[in-house]
């Protein structure tokens, strides 16, 4: 997994940095980022478009991790910046984010988040459906501003890893319906508003995809809609944006592309379809998340207590589980692991990963081979860096853990570690508490 390797010591060291120090110096649980390896990720994308000779903006999608410090990295490796609330987009604009650059996604964006990003300047707004519509262009009205904003349709496609399914009608709670009449309503309402300047569509198929079909397909029922909107009303898209959702390999039975070929594919298909309606080729707009961050992510926990059934199982716990990351519990996720401090140990037993929140389903891998685990060895899970810490919560009244980037043999933290004060910060009290004598 990226900068990760196995030192003298036999320790797992990330960016050239000990995993077992890192550990000590900033406890565990802990999540740590290999820089090296977003910026490796974020490059590669932009080099593609730029290879092909495409006019283009990466997005990087926040949802996945969003904390000032990647918001930093993702404005220094050139990418934009798809933000889906007020509050990932409190962050990019706290983070010195380029407002120009940040995209406005959700299907239930409130007056006072519109009102927010018209006022930062921000590079578009996704438009999810009628209400949003109408409160944008009553906005920029009201406030003599005006906003770039893009269409999101549903082509009723919907693709998860191997499978995508056409789902004709487009039952989905976001965006305008392509085949419904809906995005046609919504196109002429934009068109008409006189404030809002549309620049094209977007569409989002789904996460953690394989292969790149679903895309494909996606842009061919988009382009048969163009090619009619360009016969009745002369529309041409400046941008088409096709979202994000690219898979990444978190165990062995994952075998998704390399990123770059979802670009090349969607690229090539959208110069065709261009070409076949004879319309200019637009800028394309990609978001991924979990393809920047996510095997750049790596969570350390410290090994506890251990139970054992009988001829059935043995049940390892950490001193984590669903609190910082919930997607097995979520999505019966995978993930490999390791003992970062006897990596290339052999496996002597499985075990079973739980977490130490109080709920059963609360387990992070079910039966991975390891070494015979001592208490407080520390065990490095795989692949976290998307939609872990993001998803993070303090079920149990547990804080969230630190976040370390690593780079070239140093670490800095760039989230601080939750305290239990933090746990009844924002908690009033029924009464005084009685201090007893
Ligand atoms: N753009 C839009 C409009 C999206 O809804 C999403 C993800 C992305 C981009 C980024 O997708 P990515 O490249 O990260 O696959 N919590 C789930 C994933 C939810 C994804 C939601 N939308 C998980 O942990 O697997």
């Amino acid at each position: 997994h990226g900068t990760a390797k196995v030192n003298q010591k036999g320790h797992l060291e990330i960016g050239s940095v000990d995993t077992i120090k890192l550990a000590e110096e900033f406890g565990t649980p802990l999540y740590v980022y290999d820089v090296a390896l977003i910026r490796e990720r974020a490059r590669s994308f932009k080099e593609t478009f730029e290879t092909l000779g495409v006019n283009a903006q990466v997005a990087y999608a926040s949802k996945a991790f969003s904390t000032v410090a990647m918001v930093q990295l993702a404005a220094e490796e050139g990418l934009s910046l798809d933000v889906v609330s007020g509050g990932e987009l409190y962050t990019a604009l706290a983070a010195g984010f380029p407002a120009g650059k940040i995209h406005f996604h959700g299907n239930n964006k409130s007056l006072q988040e519109l009102d927010m990003a018209i006022e930062a300047g921000i590079g578009c707004v996704v438009v999810d459906n009628f209400d949003e519509l109408e409160m944008l262009v009553e906005l920029c009205s009201s406030t003599g501003k005006s906003v770039n904003v893009l269409l999101r349709v549903t082509p009723g496609i919907e693709a998860h890893t191997h499978d995508y399914i056409l789902t004709g009608q487009e039952d989905s709670k976001f965006g305008f319906g392509l085949e419904n009449g809906q995005a046609d309503k919504a196109l002429l309402e934009a068109m008409n508003s006189g404030s809002v300047r549309l620049l094209g569509l977007h569409c989002h198929i789904g996460s953690q995809i394989f292969e790149t079909t679903g895309f494909l397909l996606a842009a061919r029922k988009i382009y048969a809609k163009l090619n009619e909107w360009k016969k009745l009303y002369g529309f041409e898209p400046k941008v088409l944006n096709l979202g994000g959702g690219f898979g990444i390999r978190y165990t062995e039975e994952d075998n998704p592309i390399p990123a770059s070929r979802y670009v090349v594919a969607i690229i090539e298909e959208v110069r065709e379809q261009a070409d076949q309606y004879g319309m200019v080729v637009p800028e394309i707009w990609i978001e991924p998340g979990r393809s920047l961050v996510g095997d750049a992510g790596t969570t350390l926990y410290r090994t506890g207590s251990r139970k054992e059934v009988p001829d059935i199982r043995q049940y390892l716990a950490v001193d984590g589980g669903m609190s910082d990351n919930i997607r097995p519990a979520l999505y019966q996720a995978k993930y490999e692991a390791v003992l970062a401090g006897r990596v290339l140990a052999k496996p002597e037993e499985t075990v079973a990963i739980a977490g130490k929140c109080c709920e059963s389903g609360d387990m992070l891998i079910w039966d991975i081979p390891l070494p015979k685990a001592e208490k407080a060895d520390i065990l490095a899970v795989f692949c976290t860096g998307a939609y872990g810490y993001s998803m993070a919560n303090n079920y149990n009244r547990i804080p969230r853990p630190a976040v370390v980037f690593v780079e070239n043999g140093e670490a800095k933290l760039v989230v601080k570690r939750e305290t239990f004060e933090d746990m009844v910060r924002l908690d009033l009290p029924l009464k005084e508490r009685v201090k007893s004598k």
